[in-house]
C-alpha cells in the first residue's frame, strides 16, 4: 500500500538508509523523518486513547501529535527532525 506522501521532486538526492520494524527502508538524505515513514507508511504512530492512526497536525513542531518510537525507546519529533543513516522505528500496525 503507497504511502501518505508521494514524493515529486528530489528523486535524485542522495539515499538515506533506516529501519521500519526492523525491515530496511530507504529515504532520502535531507528528508525528515515525517517525509521518510509518510512516504512509506500512512501513519506514524497510534494514538494511546483510541489506538486510532495519526500522521501530525501542526507540522511545524508545536504539537507533538508526530511523535514517533524509535528503537533505544526515545521519542522524536518527526516532522521537525531530520533522518539521519540508521535510524531505526516502531510504528505500531506497519508491517514494516
Ligand atoms: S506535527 Fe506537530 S509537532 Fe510534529
Amino acid at each position: 500500500m503507497p504511502g501518505l506522501f508521494m514524493r515529486l521532486v528530489d528523486q535524485q538526492r542522495e539515499p538515506c538508509h533506516f529501519f521500519v520494524n526492523g525491515t530496511p527502508c530507504t529515504a532520502r538524505l535531507g528528508d525528515t523523518i515525517m517525509t521518510a515513514l509518510l512516504t512509506l507508511n500512512e501513519h506514524l504512530r497510534l494514538t494511546e486513547f483510541t489506538g486510532s492512526p495519526r500522521a501530525g497536525f501542526c507540522l511545524m513542531g508545536a504539537c507533538q501529535d508526530c511523535l514517533v518510537l524509535q528503537e533505544n525507546g526515545e521519542r522524536v519529533r518527526a516532522c521537525s527532525t531530520l533522518l539521519q543513516e540508521n535510524m531505526r522505528f516502531v510504528i505500531p500496525g506497519q508491517n514494516r
